[in-house]
């Protein structure tokens, strides 16, 4: 007869609930030198600039991603259509409209979608990473609210795995980031 703390140890192994997926899990998120090749141009609103992808939540119109500047100056201006959390791991950047910095270690919770931010690197900083989250969607837009582009879950996917293709890296690799 199993004790009670032998009872808290066991895993469940009922039924599985309707719906569920595999869980995801990535080692070596949070590694910033990781292979080069995982790092995907960000594309033509934003030159100099890369992502990592961590995650890609289509259903939620969600995506999380590492963002790299090594290129000082302004990485984008943009609008939001949803909500975005950001934790700033090496260098710093701000947004121009506001007088705030998010400094290596910073949390950053961007407020209700709407807002037009333009988000630039200063010139001390030889690089900056931030982890991203983000759901919805991100408007380009130029200093007179002209729209540019739009980025959102399903062009970060085609970038990604475009970009794979191109580095000689498994495709596949993509899908395992799709939940
Ligand atoms: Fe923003």
């Amino acid at each position: 007869m199993s004790t009670p703390i032998e009872d808290a140890v066991k895993p469940y192994d009922g039924p599985r609930l309707y719906g569920m997926v595999d869980d995801m899990i990535t080692p070596g998120a949070l590694d910033l030198d990781c292979d080069e090749r995982l790092w995907v141009p960000q594309g033509e609103h934003s030159p100099g600039v890369e992502f990592r992808p961590l995650m890609f939540q289509p259903g939620e119109g969600k995506f999380v991603n590492l963002l790299r500047g090594r290129r000082q100056g302004v990485v984008s201006r943009h609008r939001h259509v949803g909500a975005v959390q950001a934790f700033t791991l090496r260098g710093r950047w701000h947004y121009l409209e506001y007088d705030w910095w998010s400094e290596e270690g910073s949390f950053a919770f961007d407020p209700p979608p709407g807002d037009v931010h333009t988000l630039e690197v200063p010139s001390d900083c030889q690089e900056m990473i931030t982890l991203f989250i983000t759901t919805g969607a991100y408007i380009y837009v130029d200093a007179d609210f002209g729209m540019l582009g739009i980025e959102d879950v399903f062009s970060k996917i085609d970038k990604t795995r475009e970009h794979y293709r191109d580095v000689g890296l498994d495709v596949a690799l993509v899908d395992d980031l799709i939940r």
